[in-house]
């Protein structure tokens, strides 16, 4: 434990990090081919997403964040006074901050990542913005079963906060394990604040997730691009195309990358991996839910729905859960 300066403290579990090489040999030798999606965020794909939340058509960010400060007095009454607020995620969103900014009395915040530069970046920010708040940062993996630190004085209750419908990138009995590990995490009694994507028509979804403008595209590519630059990959950009598209029966967004013709790629002297055209490497799943669908699932977790906010057209929701 140490003390990086007044505000913030850092509680290290020195989480084991999934090295991108293994996940991309694993990934690319199986069929159907993947690579898991946390990889997209380096930092010039951070950078994509970043600019990604600012396009019309990406509706998500934008909606979120108009839910949030639409039913702020709501929400905070809710989650109620003395709340210690634990982020999966290191927090650096406008929606923490604006979370942060209407509290009531906070009891603290803990900021979960398991990139310690991230989170303690994050942190630190925060830190200036709301110096009386104690932040405690912990560094560790969002499953691990780790000891939460406990700010000083009393703390009504535990409420966990997961915006930006990342719980979508899970396949749904991933979801589930993740939900019932919060729900331990918080306790009986404790709440989670997250955020879920909702299922709509089809077109919308689409063009969100294939602007006119190629943001995404350049997002998705850049893991190739990510590839050569850090595993001496041999990708030739050119030869992919971005394909993202609704997969309605299992309610899911997917996105690939699309060989455009038959070639062999490796990562330096090897592995390399044969693509034929038309072959696809899977890079993200993007579960959109019913409220039913997402309350069955959050059922399944222990935890149950007690309020769910949308925006006039229910194109997202922002929903607390009661363990
Ligand atoms: C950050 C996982 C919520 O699924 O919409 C945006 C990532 N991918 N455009 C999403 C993403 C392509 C985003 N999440």
């Amino acid at each position: 434990m140490l003390a990086p300066d007044e505000t913030v403290t850092l509680y290290d579990f020195e989480p084991r990090v999934d090295t991108f090489r293994e996940a991309v040999v694993a990934g690319l030798s199986q069929s159907p081919r993947f690579i898991p999606a946390k990889f997209f965020y380096d930092a010039r794909g951070s950078h994509l997403f970043e600019q990604i939340t600012e396009l019309e058509a990406y509706y998500p960010t934008r909606t979120e964040i108009a839910i949030l400060e639409a039913h702020m007095a709501a929400i905070v009454e809710r989650i109620g006074p003395r709340a210690m607020l634990v982020e999966y995620g290191s927090g650096s969103s406008r929606k923490t901050r604006l979370l942060l900014d209407h509290l009531i009395d906070p009891a603290g915040y803990v900021p979960i990542d398991i990139s310690r530069e991230h989170l303690l970046a994050s942190a630190r920010a925060l830190a200036r913005r709301f110096p009386d708040l104690p932040i405690l940062a912990v560094c560790a993996d969002y499953m691990d079963d780790v000891p939460l630190p406990r700010p000083e004085g009393p703390v009504n209750r535990i409420v966990a906060f997961f915006p930006g419908s990342t719980i979508g990138n899970l396949e749904p009995d991933d979801a589930v394990a993740f939900l019932r590990h919060v729900a331990g995490v918080v306790g009986p009694g404790g709440g989670l604040l997250i955020g879920v994507d909702l299922q709509k028509d089809a077109r919308v979804l689409e063009r969100a997730y294939n602007d006119e403008h190629g943001v995404t595209a350049a997002f998705n590519l850049n893991l190739l691009a990510r590839i050569n630059r850090e595993l001496e990959g041999t990708f030739d950009l050119e030869t992919f195309r971005h394909h993202a598209f609704y997969n309605a029966e299992q309610g899911r967004i997917e996105m690939h990358l699309v060989s455009r013709i038959d070639q062999t790629v490796c990562l330096g002297d090897g592995p390399c991996f044969d693509l034929v055209a038309g072959e696809t490497i899977r890079t993200e799943y993007s579960y959109k839910y019913t409220l039913e669908g997402f309350a069955a699932l959050a059922e399944r977790a222990g935890f149950h729905v007690e309020t769910v906010w949308t925006d006039p057209q229910a194109f997202f929701s922002l929903q607390f859960l009661h363990a």
